[in-house]
């Protein structure tokens, strides 16, 4: 069957507008179209391909539990699901996992959890979530809620209660809104859809220190800055604050639908059977492929190849914007990076991203400033350099165009 891009406008629901060519192939940081044309990817499927496409030993990983068993439901449990919930707890502050299928089902999960820990162990007034303004923690009713931008939760009927929001790094305001009614604060150590904004070390601090005083969940969501994103396994290591309840999915499958809620036993056990599930958390498929990514990325190879890769993109990018000044920074750590794009180009991040496709580039944009990069955390270093001298072609053609 002949299926194109013009089959999406037929066939889809129109709640995506994807690209003009559709990709069929994928290998390392490179990607071939329908008519077999390359392209270099700075995107990552959103945060995800943390290998890249195809990594060899996640396709060998993936086929070998193919050939063994494919899915259960959690009326039994498997051997990946058991072996990479060791790893992670190995690997973190936690002891115990729940698995799911995305990151919004991973904070679904989260949010339900500190409801219920915080409704058993004080009483149903102590039920405020507070959350960050930009921030972003995925699309199901809760989720979409509890992250800070109305114009994702406004419009679908009334939404779930006693959900706060706070301006990210100002740890006065925070201070205001928190209080003993307060059961959980979720927040992305490294806000990614919200523009690439870090964190003060000092903010995450002091968040924490008033969730101890109020006896309030820290929730980290790292569904976006995890598994290696930052350098760190999780950006927490980076951050010398440790939370309560940690969310993963994106680089966690490399490209195979998983989420991960991490906790502690004594807040875990408030989750009793039947309390929360799903069919297909802790799919063998799933857990297999999310098993080796963690072998492969949790290793110092890996993670300090990070920094080294960081370092080449902002030294090519700080050469693109001494030509061009689009820029009026360059943040973000380790594979994710953002352009912030100065005055003169207020609100174009979607120019550069159609600038750089048209180059052969894939890019992201965070919100209507900020060019994003999420690249493998192996991107060659040719690859590297080829994808920015496409995206310096393509930020020349934005400001000729101008
Ligand atoms: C920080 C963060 N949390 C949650 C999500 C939602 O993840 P998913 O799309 O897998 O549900 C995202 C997706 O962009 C994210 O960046």
């Amino acid at each position: 069957m002949n299926v194109t891009r013009a089959t999406f406008d037929e066939v889809m629901v129109p709640n995506y507008n994807p690209a003009g060519m559709v990709p069929v192939r994928g290998e390392g940081s490179r990607v071939w179209d329908q008519d077999g044309a390359e392209y270099i990817d700075f995107a990552g499927g959103i945060a995800v391909n943390v290998l890249g496409h195809c990594h060899p030993e996640l396709v060998k990983a993936l086929t070998e539990q193919g050939n063994k068993l494919w899915h259960l439901s959690n009326v039994f449990t498997n051997e990946p699901a058991l072996r990479l919930a060791t790893k992670l707890t190995e690997a973190t502050f936690a002891d115990r996992v729940y698995f799911a299928n995305s990151g919004a089902e991973a904070n679904e999960a989260a949010l339900k959890l500190a409801r219920r820990w915080a409704l058993d162990k004080f009483g149903e007034e102590k039920n405020q979530i507070i959350a960050f303004n930009k921030g972003f923690h995925g699309r199901t009713f809760f989720t979409v809620t509890v992250g800070g931008q109305s114009a994702y939760s406004d419009g679908f009927g009334p939404k779930p209660g006693a959900v706060d929001h706070c301006e990210y790094n100002n740890l006065e305001a925070f201070e205001k809104l928190i209080s003993d009614k307060t059961c959980a604060v979720m927040m992305e150590p490294l806000q990614g859809e919200g523009g690439i904004i870090s964190p003060d070390p000092e903010f995450v601090k002091g968040v924490r220190e008033l969730c101890n005083k109020h006896n309030a969940l820290l929730i980290f969501d790292e569904v976006q800055s995890g598994v290696g994103r930052t350098g760190h396994l999780y950006a927490y290591m980076g951050l010398d604050v440790t939370p309560d309840i940690l969310t993963s999915a994106k680089s966690l499958g490399g490209g195979f639908p998983i989420g991960a809620m991490l906790t502690t036993t004594a807040i875990a056990e408030h989750l009793k059977p039947g309390t929360h599930g799903s069919t297909y958390g802790g799919n063998p498929l799933a857990c297999a492929v999310a098993e080796k990514a963690l072998d492969i990325v949790n290793t110092r190879e890996v993670l300090s190849g990070v920094e080294a890769k960081e370092a080449l993109y902002r030294e090519l990018l700080g050469k693109i914007n001494d030509k061009y000044n689009v820029f009026e920074e360059i943040r973000g750590k380790g594979m994710l990076l953002g352009c912030a794009l100065n005055k003169d180009y207020e609100g174009r991040a979607r120019d550069f991203l159609v600038a750089s496709a048209n180059e052969h580039l894939m890019v992201l944009v965070a919100g209507a400033n900020v060019v994003r990069f999420a690249p493998s955390l192996i991107i060659p270093e040719e690859d590297i350099r080829e994808g920015l001298a496409r995206f310096e072609r393509a930020v020349a053609a934005v400001v000729e165009a101008k």
